[in-house]
């Protein structure tokens, strides 16, 4: 656990360590992660790009997570996310970045298709994690089995609501998402989480210090030999 002043300062300090991954291992597969907490991050590893400290031009990234029922172009999909907040300005392949479809015709098979790209691809190096004000990984929302894959989930009512401020009035909110499992999290090399902000602590205080369960899905990570918690102050608070 990595307590540090700010949010400026968990970004950088996040951003330093896919930056020392790639430049370790050029073809890294990198899991990434959606919500504000790592845009900061991303722009990191753009200016790392710009500055060609660092490629993207042979890596392959898995995201998370993606609201079932939006299409890729939606402005509130998790595709479009990446591609406005990281990939539109790296040097990435964008056929070699995968986001679970949204607007898959068969979702179960496409939770499975997910699965097999993943271990096609040797399986994942770093995974970045943000969390849910109730702890959720991903979008594994309390009562995730710990063991859990790629499936669908419902999204719980806090956490509808903890992003209903992403949508327009008049716009369409998906209660459904296709989210890596649990397991599929677990069996990442390195997991690097991302948490900033008083409304984030008791989440950290129950992934930390809590017991391992179901309640807090983010506590799977005691089980990880590799995770870090790179936190600020504020979400370090009641720890
Ligand atoms: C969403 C995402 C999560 C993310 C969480 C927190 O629910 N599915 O992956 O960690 O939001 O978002 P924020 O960083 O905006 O607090």
């Amino acid at each position: 656990i990595v307590i540090l002043k700010d949010s400026a300062e968990v970004a950088a300090y996040g951003a330093n360590i896919f930056i020392k991954q790639l430049q370790k291992k050029a073809n890294s597969v990198l899991g990434l992660a959606t919500g504000s907490t790592p845009v900061s991050l991303y722009r990191g590893l753009i200016e790392a790009c710009d500055a060609k400290l660092i490629s993207f031009k042979d890596v392959t990234s898995f995201n998370l997570d993606e609201y079932l029922g939006l299409k890729g172009t939606h402005p509130q999909s998790y595709r479009y996310f990446m591609n406005e907040q990281l990939f539109n300005h790296i040097d990435i392949i964008k056929a070699q970045t995968y986001v679970p479809p949204g607007d898959a015709e068969n979702p179960l098979e496409a939770c499975v298709g997910y699965e097999e790209k993943i271990k096609a691809a040797g399986g994942i190096d770093i995974q970045l994690l943000g969390i849910g004000r109730n702890g959720h990984i991903g979008f594994n929302e309390p009562s995730s089995g710990l063991m859990s894959r790629t499936r669908v989930k419902t999204l719980t009512k806090a956490t509808i609501e903890d992003n209903a401020r992403f949508f327009r009035d008049d716009e369409y909110q998906p209660h459904l998402s296709i989210t890596m499992g649990i397991g599929t999290i677990l069996d990442a090399k390195k997991v690097v989480l991302l948490a900033t902000g008083e409304n984030k602590a008791d989440a950290i205080l129950a992934t930390v210090e809590g017991p391992l369960m179901a309640a807090c899905p983010a506590s799977a990570l005691q089980l990880h030999t590799d995770a870090v918690l790179v936190i600020d102050e504020a979400a370090a608070s009641k720890l």
